[in-house]
């Protein structure tokens, strides 16, 4: 399948593997671009640029394929080094970065000299357009069913793909919401040129999580999860557990006098002890209402190969079948 998006990026099929906070390193990102996919190391898990420097190297060891870096401007309690971040980048030969989060545009400049492509992911049209003014080369469209950060809008992507195809001209891809060869079939249709996926890509053989984390996922309904810190305007959408109910129990007590100190216990610091000791209710950690759809365990190769099938025996034998009557 060649797509503005393969092409842009030199991929062999339409999948982005989406940053992930404590899930996207270079075992991850190297299995998804070996099996022609374009993988992702989250920029901020590496705790310093020199980190990051070397998990690029690492996955460079792992394949001799494209791979991306994510970059994530949201707010966070310290600000990160993101110069360093950058020159990490583009050292390590990285040439495509996705941002997320606040507007990249102060970082643009130094990374587009370098020959970086920029895929920036986005929850609105607005901020897409925006994205698209700025000079970014893709956006990645994330919709209200989104694992992590939805923004403040809650548009589906049934209405925000088509949205997104009628304003902007540089490519996008879907992102949220987003399993199967379904998925990818209707991704085009609506205007896509790809399919972003994060939920998915956890539960596969490759993706350094502890276990208990694929477990949960693949147990999970689309109706688990919940939208936490929506009074703060960061609002997230996790996999519902204890420390979950937890948040929701004192966001209903204290409506608008919340602060990020009255939940902190329960949304800082509890990546690792989850992704990496699977203490499953250590915490509240983004996953998308897609876990629904998630029944395996597959690696990334059954995968994505499953997908490109799915999508094509799609388009090939239902749709052109039900145009030829
Ligand atoms: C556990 C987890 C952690 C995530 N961490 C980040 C992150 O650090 N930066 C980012 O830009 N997006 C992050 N995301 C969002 C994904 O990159 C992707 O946009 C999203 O998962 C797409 O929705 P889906 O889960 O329905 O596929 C995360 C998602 C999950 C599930």
């Amino acid at each position: 399948m060649k797509t503005k998006i393969t092409e842009m990026f030199g991929i062999e099929h339409p999948i982005i593997q989406g940053g992930m906070h404590y899930v996207g390193y270079a075992e991850l990102a190297s299995a998804v671009s070996n099996a022609g996919g374009l993988g992702i190391i989250t920029g901020l898990t590496q705790k310093t640029p020199t980190d990051l420097a070397e998990e690029i190297a690492r996955c460079r060891e792992m394949t001799s394929k494209p791979f991306g870096v994510n970059l994530t401007f949201l707010p966070t309690l310290s600000t990160p080094d993101y110069p360093g971040y950058i020159d990490a980048i583009i050292e390590g030969g990285v040439r495509i970065v996705e941002t997320a989060g606040r507007n990249p545009q102060a970082y643009l400049p130094k990374l587009q000299a370098a020959g970086v492509r920029i895929i920036h992911k986005c929850t609105s049209v607005r901020h897409a357009l925006k994205a698209q003014k700025i000079g970014c080369d893709a956006v990645s469209v994330d919709g209200f069913e989104c694992g992590g950060h939805p923004g403040e809008d809650d548009i589906p992507n049934m209405i925000l793909l088509p949205r997104a195809a009628e304003e902007l001209t540089i490519p996008f891809v879907s992102s949220g919401g987003m399993a199967d060869g379904r998925s990818l079939v209707a991704s085009l249709a609506l205007g896509a040129e790809g399919m972003n996926m994060g939920t998915r890509f956890i539960a596969t053989r490759e993706a350094p999580v502890h276990e208990n984390v694929k477990r949960a996922i693949v147990a999970a309904s689309e109706l688990d999860t919940r939208l936490v810190m929506r009074g703060l305007r960061n609002t997230e959408r996790v996999l519902n557990n204890a420390a979950v109910e937890k948040i929701l129990e004192k966001e209903a007590r204290l409506g608008k006098d919340l602060q990020i100190s009255d939940i902190i216990e329960e949304v800082a610091g509890v990546y690792p002890r989850i992704m990496q000791q699977g203490e499953m209710d250590a915490g509240a950690w983004s996953c998308g209402m897609v876990a629904g759809l998630i029944h395996d365990i597959p690696t990334c190769q059954e995968l994505i190969e499953r997908i490109m099938s799915e999508a094509e025996s799609l388009i090939r034998e239902r749709l052109l079948g039900i145009l030829q009557g």
